[in-house]
């Protein structure tokens, strides 16, 4: 059997590489796969992509689809452009496409309609806002993807809800834990300080900082929060307003959200918050040590709700919602809805600084999500 698995951004990564080692220990049992990987080079800069390849040992992709950055139609189009060739070169049995991405949906419907079967793993997550991007990618890829592998029950409900059959789709749990755990376990997480040294934006300040002081994480990158001049601005205001407390703020910055910052010419504001380092984009192991480490976290990233759920570190979605409920307290995890960036977040940030940390894992998110994955796929009758 030949599967061929796309990769397009920094979750991506994340996502594949437990999948990938599956199958080197499925080969290793005796069994003939080939395997193909192809990255459509959505996120190329080198410590959103090639840092992570280093990172997870993942193989060199057999192919790189060279998107870059652009509007949405500009990456769909492309995407489907390019991975056709790609199709009718390799004649896969299968593609693999994990997370909501645009790759995830353009090689989707691209495989679909040259008759090649697909598997979406993490299929079935819904947040219910069809504003978003990666809710439209998830109906489409799942509407038409022939094998859906959810990380949680709930997924399984909201596929049949929109019309799937059960024995289309499989419950395997959260393959981004595989990556969590295979980190834990083999690799040392740098020390805070070493972080702060190597990956500061403004070294020249650093020894004011105090390392030992609480952390509080921020992570913020939806088009929703930092395409918008009045709430990031808001955010900024607020960090501004706790400068004053003991705490140190450590925000890792995506690069959609320094171009706004610059943009928006908030630069200069940023700078006078005294107990506010600003970092560049950080490794999975950085990111993985913060979050080990803070008191709580800030954030509209899906991934980072997972991590920090099953690290037990308490968390604020800055989202009106959420397609990961089951990382929430109201079902056993560390997470609370804050909103878009709204009024309440100053009292509900207060109440989660005297939260304790509480790892909690959800139903199969027990580091082997990966080998059901292949499981599914490689069952005879499919
Ligand atoms: C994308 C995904 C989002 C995911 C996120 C993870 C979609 C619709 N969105 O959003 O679901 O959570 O990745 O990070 O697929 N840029 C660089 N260097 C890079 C990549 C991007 O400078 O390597 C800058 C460019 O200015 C680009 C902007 O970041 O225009 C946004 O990147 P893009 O890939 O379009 O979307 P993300 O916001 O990263």
């Amino acid at each position: 059997m030949k599967i061929l698995s796309v990769v397009a951004t920094r979750p991506n990564f994340i996502k594949i590489a437990p999948f990938i080692r599956a199958i080197e220990a499925e080969r290793r049992r005796g069994t003939v796969l080939e395997h193909v990987l192809v990255h459509t080079d959505q996120h190329y800069d080198n410590n959103m992509s090639a840092a992570f390849f280093a990172e997870f040992d993942l193989p060199e992709p057999d192919y790189h689809l060279n998107i870059g950055s652009g509007s949405h139609a500009f990456q769909d189009g492309n995407t489907m452009l390019a991975f056709e060739s790609v199709l009718v070169a390799e004649k896969p049995d299968w593609v693999v496409v994990v997370g909501d991405v645009n790759a995830t949906m353009a090689c989707c419907i691209t495989a679909k309609k040259m008759q090649i079967r697909v598997c979406h793993i993490e299929a079935g997550i819904r947040s219910g806002d069809r504003t978003m991007p990666e809710e439209i990618n998830r109906i489409l890829t799942d509407s038409i993807a022939d094998l859906l592998l959810t990380p949680d029950e709930l997924s399984l409900e909201n596929l049949k809800r929109e019309g799937r059959n059960s024995n289309e789709m499989a419950f395997v749990g959260n393959i981004m834990i595989d990556t969590l755990d295979f980190i834990v376990q083999h690799k040392k997480l740098p020390e805070i300080s070493g972080i702060l040294s190597q990956k500061s934006l403004d070294k020249s300040g650093l020894s004011s900082f105090d390392s030992s002081l609480p952390i509080v994480f921020i992570t913020l990158h939806r088009p929703s929060n930092v395409d918008s001049q009045e709430k990031l601005g808001k955010f900024i205001d607020w960090l501004a307003s706790k400068s004053e407390s003991q705490l140190l703020f450590i925000w890792t910055m995506h690069p959609r959200t320094m171009r706004n910052i610059a943009q928006f010419g908030f630069e200069n504001r940023l700078k006078q918050i005294q107990n506010l380092v600003l970092l560049e984009a950080l490794s999975y192991t950085e990111t993985l040590a913060i979050n080990q480490q803070a008191r709580c976290i800030l954030t509209d990233s899906g991934g980072l709700q997972e991590e920090a759920c099953v690290l037990g570190t308490p968390f604020l979605v800055l989202r009106e919602q959420t397609e990961r409920p089951a990382t929430l307290v109201s079902e056993g995890g560390t997470g609370i809805i804050a909103g878009n960036i709204g009024n309440e977040l100053d009292t509900l940030f207060e109440a989660t600084l005297t939260q304790k940390r509480r790892p909690h894992r959800p139903p199969l998110w027990d580091g082997k999500t990966a080998e059901r994955c292949l499981t599914q796929l490689l069952k005879p009758n499919l």
